[in-house]
């Protein structure tokens, strides 16, 4: 027999109803344990004594209609957070990357952080990508793009100015050379900004495949960490078409620890080391789910010759 919820304990359904009907918000996709999550949070913090009366709450007021909606934008990140993966980056995945891009060779390294946050991980792989490219005498040009939804995580990530715990696994090599340091605040240093490109673009953009900044996707690296579990199993799924269609084949894909079993039954997308949340994209998965419903674009099918990029090579002479 189905349970009526009892009363006091909206359900979460409440909260979409509520959130739309009085103020045009939709936050239908997000998973019903994270937006009760969300909801005692906030329940929390306005002082109210039941999920009943945060609703009348909610309903009530715009203000905290929005502070409800930007809750649902968890911004927590680090440098090198995952220190797995990022071993797996540094020692296999760049290298190969990089090896294979140059002179002849694919025009360009590219690389999406989907859901940066304030730019911990899209600075961590560029600092990773720097070192690599002072190691080779012809290292080719590369691109990192990265996106997020919010507008204060992307001004934050401009900023570029962290405090000691966010920067807590770089190595002292790396924060003497990538940052300056005041205090306890720590800086990105210039010539690693000149590496990353911030953008607004949300995931569920149904109208494109990929941030349009990076005009036509072949990403040869996508990074998609902690941001798949906030939603519904279909719109994981979403999420998931479009990462899997904006990647070259035989590109990779980084999810976040807790997200591997998700990404792991897609058959277009293949485990590198597990544990590690590492993926390689099938080099030919014609036919395959998962990478229908984008239309590809004849951008996908050529790579130009890299766009106004720096290279490598003259960011590496200045480090
Ligand atoms: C917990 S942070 C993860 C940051 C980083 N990827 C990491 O793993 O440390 C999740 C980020 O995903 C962003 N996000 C959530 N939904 C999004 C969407 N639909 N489109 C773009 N970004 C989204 C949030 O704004 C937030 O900054």
């Amino acid at each position: 027999m189905k349970r009526n919820p009892s009363p006091g304990s909206r359900p979460p359904e409440a909260l979409v109803q509520i959130m739309a009907q009085r103020h045009g918000l939709d936050i239908s996709a997000y998973e019903a344990s994270f937006l009760r999550q969300a909801r005692d949070r906030r329940c929390a913090e306005t002082g109210s004594q039941t999920a009943e009366a945060y609703g009348d709450c909610l309903a009530g007021s715009r203000a905290e209609a929005e502070a409800f909606y930007q809750s649902l934008h968890v911004g927590y990140s680090e440098f090198f957070r995952n220190p797995i993966t990022f071993a797996l980056l540094e020692q296999q995945v760049l290298p190969a990357l990089s090896a294979a891009t140059g002179p002849a060779r694919r025009s360009e390294l590219r690389v999406w952080s989907a859901g940066c946050a304030a730019g911990h991980e899209a600075w961590s792989v560029a600092i990773l990508l720097a070192e690599l490219a002072g190691t080779r005498a012809d290292p080719g040009p590369f691109r990192i793009i990265a996106t997020d939804i919010s507008a204060p995580a992307l001004a934050a990530a401009r900023l570029g100015v962290y405090d000691q715990a966010a920067v807590q696994n770089v190595r002292l090599k790396h924060l003497r050379d990538y940052f300056s340091v005041a205090g306890a605040s720590y800086t990105v240093a210039p010539r690693l900004r000149a590496l990353v490109d911030f953008s607004s673009y949300d995931l569920l953009d149904e109208r494109s495949v990929c941030p349009p900044v990076s005009l036509y996707g072949d990403f040869d690296l996508i990074l998609c960490c902690n941001v798949l579990f906030y939603y519904r199993a279909e719109i994981r799924q979403r999420i998931l078409d479009k990462v899997c269609a904006a990647l070259a084949p035989g590109g990779y894909f980084v999810t976040g620890e807790a997200e591997r079993e998700i990404v792991a039954r897609r058959e277009e997308l293949r485990a590198l080391a597990p544990p590690a949340a590492v993926f390689q994209k099938q080099k030919h998965n014609h036919g395959l789910p998962g990478c229908h419903g984008y239309e590809k674009s004849k951008w996908d099918r050529f790579r130009p010759p890299s766009l106004s990029v720096p290279s490598v090579s003259s960011v590496v002479k200045t480090l």
